[in-house]
């Protein structure tokens, strides 16, 4: 999904923000379609959100968020996001990746992301099946999003074409 999102939404040129300690296939994929990384140090461990709003110019295309990050496990709260998205334009695409939500206990992280799409149109919530149930081995997870974000994803994967049969068979 990560390389899917990155085939989407990213042309040459395009700046990226994400984060020097992070899941590393944001950066490969970033850079396999040519657009600029922007990479910004962790703070104490954790994804530094002031100093990626900082980071924002009007060539900002994607950003990304690993939430709680791999690998350092480190979370930052639903507060913080909020003002984050808050701040951030709408044209920038936000690749929120909840992978390892499933293990955070602390009251204040945003448990209930989905709630977020309705307000923020520019984000798209990744999930996997591969932690909280082991299976890796089938990468099997999804997105959310707007209709017209998952449109667009449906079109790098060549899923338009397929979708005339699928109606078909119904
Ligand atoms: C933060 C993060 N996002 C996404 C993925 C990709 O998961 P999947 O196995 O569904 O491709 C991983 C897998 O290691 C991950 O650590």
């Amino acid at each position: 999904m990560v390389d899917q999102i990155a085939k989407t939404f990213l042309n040459d040129g395009d700046e990226v923000i994400l984060a020097d300690i992070t899941f590393p296939r944001y950066l490969t994929t970033t850079k396999m379609m040519g657009a600029v990384p922007i990479i910004l140090p962790l703070n104490n461990f954790t994804y530094d959100l002031d100093a990626m709003k900082k980071a924002i110019t009007n060539k900002t295309r994607l950003i990304w968020l690993c939430n709680p990050n791999n690998p350092t496990g480190t979370m930052f709260t639903e507060k913080t996001l909020i003002d984050f998205l808050n701040f951030a334009p709408k044209n920038i695409v936000i690749v929120y990746d909840e992978a390892y939500n499933e293990y955070v206990t602390s009251d204040d992280f945003p448990k209930d992301s989905i709630k977020l799409l309705d307000k923020y149109p520019n984000v798209l919530i990744m999930r996997t099946f591969s932690k909280i149930y082991g299976l890796a081995a089938l990468r099997v997870g999804y997105t959310l999003a707007s209709e017209e974000i998952i449109a667009n994803i449906n079109k790098t994967r060549g899923l338009s074409t397929l979708t005339p049969l699928l109606k078909l068979l119904q």
